[in-house]
């Protein structure tokens, strides 16, 4: 695991835009295609419109490109909360990505028929191989979420690898999520996290004893590599090394 730490949020950003670009080139000259799945909630939308503007656009083969999402909120694609809107308006759209280039979850389909869906389209993309995504991008949440991996849900005890609907009991909501299993399988793993408001979770989960129904980050650890994006502000909590 490597920690990336930097005074501000902006320096974060293009810390990994500059790592999105090169795992990206990687992939794209090793298999011909670079697969990521994407973060949802506020903190990527800044990455997301800094890698479709003017000082990144062309620094990827973006029609080799496909993206997938970590998680999504049950809700209409032109919903405000849909994390396929946030992509789509801060990136997809502003780079012309092609609809063929996307699978987006279907939340027109009741939960766990989407949840379902989603796994299928996950299996037929990647057909007789192994399910791994290039980058999956994440976030963490200020009680250690990831994805939507919720503490105290029981999806963080699903063995399978695929998505699964996740009830939100306190909203009485429901998200559907890449499992830990699979989010596992990729080659890389790239969280995204700034704000003091984040620091007590960045804790919890590098520092503190595994507790995963607590801090469900916990159960993120790839076979690949996995990169903390920080700002010092999100890091302030961790011991100083
Ligand atoms: C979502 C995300 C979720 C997010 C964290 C942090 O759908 O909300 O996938 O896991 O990464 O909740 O969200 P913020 O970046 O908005 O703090």
């Amino acid at each position: 695991m490597e920690l990336h730490i930097t005074p501000t949020a902006e320096q974060v950003l293009t810390d990994l835009a500059d790592y999105f670009v090169a795992q990206a080139g990687r992939a794209i000259a090793a298999r011909g295609r670079f697969v990521v799945a994407l973060s949802g909630g506020n903190s990527p939308r800044k990455l997301y419109k800094l890698l479709a503007s003017p000082a990144y656009r062309e620094k990827v083969a973006w029609p080799q490109v496909f993206f997938f999402f970590g998680d999504e909120r049950n809700v209409p694609a032109t919903d405000a909360e849909s994390n396929y809107r946030m992509a789509n308006e801060a990136l997809l759209e502003p780079l012309g990505i092609a609809a063929a280039q996307v699978f987006a979850v279907h939340t027109t389909l009741p939960p766990a028929a989407a949840a379902a869906a989603y796994t299928r389209t996950i299996q037929g993309f990647f057909g007789a191989e192994e399910a791994c995504f290039d980058l999956a991008l994440l976030g963490l949440g200020d009680n250690s979420h990831t994805a939507s991996l919720f503490p105290h849900t029981p999806v963080l005890h699903d063995a399978s690898v695929g998505a699964r609907e996740v009830l939100l009991a306190d909203k009485n909501v429901f998200r559907i999520t890449l499992t830990a299993p699979l989010l596992n399988q990729a080659r890389a793993v790239a969280f995204l996290v700034y704000g003091e408001d984040k620091a007590a979770a960045v804790r919890h989960v590098l520092h503190d004893a595994r507790d995963v129904d607590e801090f469900p980050a916990q159960l993120i650890a790839p076979t690949g590599e996995t990169h903390w994006f920080l700002d010092q502000a999100a890091a302030s909590l961790l011991p100083k090394h």
